[in-house]
Parts: C-alpha cells; sequence; structure tokens
C-alpha cells in the first residue's frame, strides 16, 4: 500500500506492519499479558455514543488548542515512546520535526535514542520532556538540570512502571534490547529488506541518548543500554520523588500515568500542573482500567485546580471529542504516529496527523460544535460505567 491510499490511522497500521519485522510490529503494537488494557483503552471509546445537533453554523471550526501554558494548532500531540529508532533510523527527530510543523507538543521519551539535546535542537518549541526515576537519583536529577538547560518548557514525569511488565508478544517474537542474532531474527531481517537496510545501515542498535552521559567514555550502544537496565526501573519511588522534581523543576510540570483520583490529587498537592491519564497504551499492568473510563473521576477531583490529559486508545477524530466532552483538556497518541513513522517517515507522521485533524474537524461540524472549548457532556448520550 502506498501512502496516498492510506485514508485511515488502521491503514497506516497495516503499511508499518508490512515494512516492519514481526518483532518491532509486535514491540509497537504490544500490550502485556493477555492484552486485556490495550483492548479495553479503544474499547471504551468506541463504546461511547455522541448527541448530535443540528441547524449550528459550523462555517468557524477551530481546532487550535492550549496546553500547559502553550497554544497549538490541534488538541492532539505526540506521546513518549522509547526506542523508537527501532521502527525506522532516528525517529524521534523525525517525529520532533513532524510536531514542530504541525504545531503540536512532542515528548520526547526519557528511553529514547535522542538525547534531549537532540531533540531540542529539532523542536526547541514544542519538545517536552518526559523523565523516569533512576536507581541512582543523581541520573535523573541530572536530566533534569540538563532538560532546564537547554529551555525544554515542560517536563513529564512518568509513573506507571514501578516494575517491568510481562511482554509476551516481544518474548514470543525474540525481542530483545539490544537484539539478538538468531535463526528467527535474520529470517525477519531477510524477509524485510527495507527496514533491514535502514536499521543495519545506520549501524545496527542507536544509542539511549539521554543515558549516554552517564556511561562510560567510549561505551557502545549495548553498554548504554545495559545501563539504563541497572537503572530502571527503581522499585524505590515514592511520592519524595515528585516533590524532589518539583524542588528542581520551576517550570510546568506534568505526572503521567494517574488512573486513580486520589493519585491525582496527590500529583497536584505536589504542585503538578496536570496529569496525563494514561495506563501507559496498554503495556504496563493488563488489568488496569481504561484511561477513558477514569476520566471521570480524575476529572472530578482535580478538574478545577489542574489541566487533565489523556493518552491511550485514540484512533479517530471522534475520541478526541468524547475525551474532551469527558474533561481531558488535551490528549496524546503514541501507536498512530509510530505506525506513521515506520510505514513512511516523516510523511508518515504527517499523514497520521493529518488525518487525526481532517476527522476531528469533520466530526466537531457533524455534532454542531465548531468550538473545541464548548464541548462537554451535553454531547454524549452513552458512556459506559457513567450514568447519564
Ligand atoms: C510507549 N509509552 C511510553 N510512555 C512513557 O511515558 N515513556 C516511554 O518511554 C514509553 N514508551 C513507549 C513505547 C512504545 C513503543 C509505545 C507504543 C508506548 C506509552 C505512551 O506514552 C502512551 O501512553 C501510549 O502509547 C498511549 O496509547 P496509544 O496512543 O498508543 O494507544
Amino acid at each position: 500500500m502506498a501512502l496516498d491510499r492510506v485514508i485511515s490511522i488502521a491503514d497506516l497500521k497495516r503499511m508499518a506492519r508490512r515494512r516492519l519485522p514481526r518483532m518491532a510490529f509486535d514491540y509497537v503494537e504490544g500490550g502485556c499479558d493477555d492484552e486485556v488494557a490495550l483492548a479495553d483503552s479503544e474499547a471504551a471509546f468506541r463504546s461511547c455514543r455522541l448527541m448530535p445537533r443540528y441547524l449550528v453554523d459550523i462555517s468557524r471550526k477551530d481546532l487550535t488548542a492550549s496546553a500547559a501554558g502553550q497554544s497549538f494548532s490541534l488538541p492532539i500531540g505526540i506521546a513518549p515512546t522509547g526506542n523508537a529508532g527501532m521502527f525506522r533510523h532516528d525517529a524521534d527527530r523525525l517525529l520532533a520535526a513532524e510536531a514542530r510543523v504541525a504545531n503540536v507538543p512532542f515528548i520526547l521519551s526519557g528511553a529514547s535514542n535522542a538525547s534531549i539535546e537532540e531533540a531540542m535542537a529539532v523542536a526547541p518549541e514544542h519538545c517536552w520532556f518526559q523523565l523516569y526515576g533512576t536507581r541512582d537519583p543523581r541520573l535523573a536529577e541530572d536530566m533534569v538540570r540538563r532538560a532546564l538547560g537547554l529551555g525544554v518548557k515542560v517536563l513529564v514525569v512518568t509513573v506507571d512502571v514501578p516494575v517491568t511488565s510481562n511482554r509476551e508478544r516481544n518474548r514470543r517474537s525474540g525481542f530483545s534490547h539490544p537484539l539478538k542474532v538468531t535463526p528467527a531474527m535474520i529470517f525477519q531481517a531477510a524477509t524485510h529488506p527495507r527496514w533491514t537496510l535502514d536499521y543495519f545501515g545506520h549501524g545496527g542498535l542507536p544509542y539511549m541518548g539521554n543515558f549516554r552521559p552517564y556511561a562510560s567514555e567510549g561505551a557502545s550502544p549495548a553498554q548504554v543500554a545495559d545501563l539504563f537496565v541497572e537503572q530502571f526501573p527503581p522499585l524505590t519511588l515514592t511520592w519524595a520523588f515528585l516533590d524532589r522534581v518539583r524542588q528542581l523543576w520551576p517550570r510546568k510540570l506534568l505526572v503521567k500515568g494517574i488512573l486513580h483520583p486520589d493519585d491525582a490529587t496527590r500529583a497536584v498537592a505536589a504542585g503538578a500542573d496536570g496529569v496525563i491519564v494514561s495506563n501507559h497504551g496498554g503495556r504496563q499492568l493488563d488489568r488496569a482500567i481504561a484511561p477513558l473510563l477514569a476520566l471521570p473521576a480524575v476529572h472530578a477531583a482535580v478538574g478545577q485546580k489542574a489541566e487533565i490529559m489523556l493518552d491511550g486508545g485514540i484512533r479517530r477524530g471522534s475520541d478526541i471529542v468524547i475525551a474532551r466532552c469527558l474533561g481531558a483538556r488535551y490528549v496524546f497518541q503514541g501507536r498512530p504516529t509510530l505506525y506513521g513513522v515506520a510505514a513512511a517517515g516523516r510523511a508518515g507522521i504527517r499523514k497520521a496527523l493529518e488525518i487525526f485533524a481532517q476527522e476531528l474537524g469533520t466530526i466537531l461540524a457533524q455534532i454542531g460544535c465548531p468550538r473545541l472549548d464548548d464541548l462537554g457532556p451535553q454531547f454524549l448520550a452513552q458512556v459506559p460505567g457513567v450514568d447519564r
């Protein structure tokens, strides 16, 4: 399938699947255990129904939205995704560049291949940084200082990885970090020559850029990856970590991976400016509640005091509308732009964002609500788990 025939995010996913060897596709697509949380996140959106209003002047649509004090062209940004270089060489910088073109935020993962320095050079206004706690707290603290020195506007602390999860798809398909050369791996590489040429043509395993400064001089990418595995996850992380980050970081601070309203309250009490309601794309706790279903309680708890954002399962413009009706001021997506970068590089990322923008505009017109700010529960007919 060529990119000009792609008309939906599902098409882009099919295109990515064709280009990627199985272990890379499984890495982007997979959840953990039985992939219940993964399926639930999308299903939650699909079981909501909209209540349209007609004979409304929809000639002037406005898709602009603000998040963490910045104004963006769309209410959907790019979530942090580690190891994106597995899908295409330099994927982090390609994502950053397209975020800048589309004027949406790009959250660089703490486990990215590009370093904060490299990503900020590409998109200084659009690149936010996602921080993970490290076993040696000096590493995470130094990353905060680096981000501060570089002028990063928003720091996102991810809290939903207390322990490594059981990613069975990865285990079955032979994914490892670094990749091990096995007969299955050689077969996958041989049957996906475009990916193989790109990946191995650029030297194979890319560095984990943010950890490189903490490895010994001249360390190989595999040695830096080992350092990451030694440092993460730290197991001892508590709210004290967030307090410490708040002391070090004077700019906007978001906490990602919140599902319980009391955790949202705790994060805001610690000085967070907002929370991202998320279950890590169904990749951490397999029986975790779907983000959309957790949203109303989080909104009730901190909606007046903090910015509420959400990610997980957004595949259509209507999903953005539904999340906003339930109180998410901004949303993020992870996999769709990764399908894009895997399928067609920058043009694929652009395509994913264009599809979201186009679908969003159409749905707003369909329901008779040309302004995002006017979206609310009055446009929802049915929400699972919520009495209406
Ligand atoms: C992620 N996610 C993630 N989150 C995070 O805070 N730090 C990270 O390094 C990663 N890494 C990562 C890798 C890959 C391949 C995926 C697919 C996801 C989770 C991500 O930020 C986001 O929460 C989900 O991707 C949202 O779900 P959707 O949009 O993919 O359904």
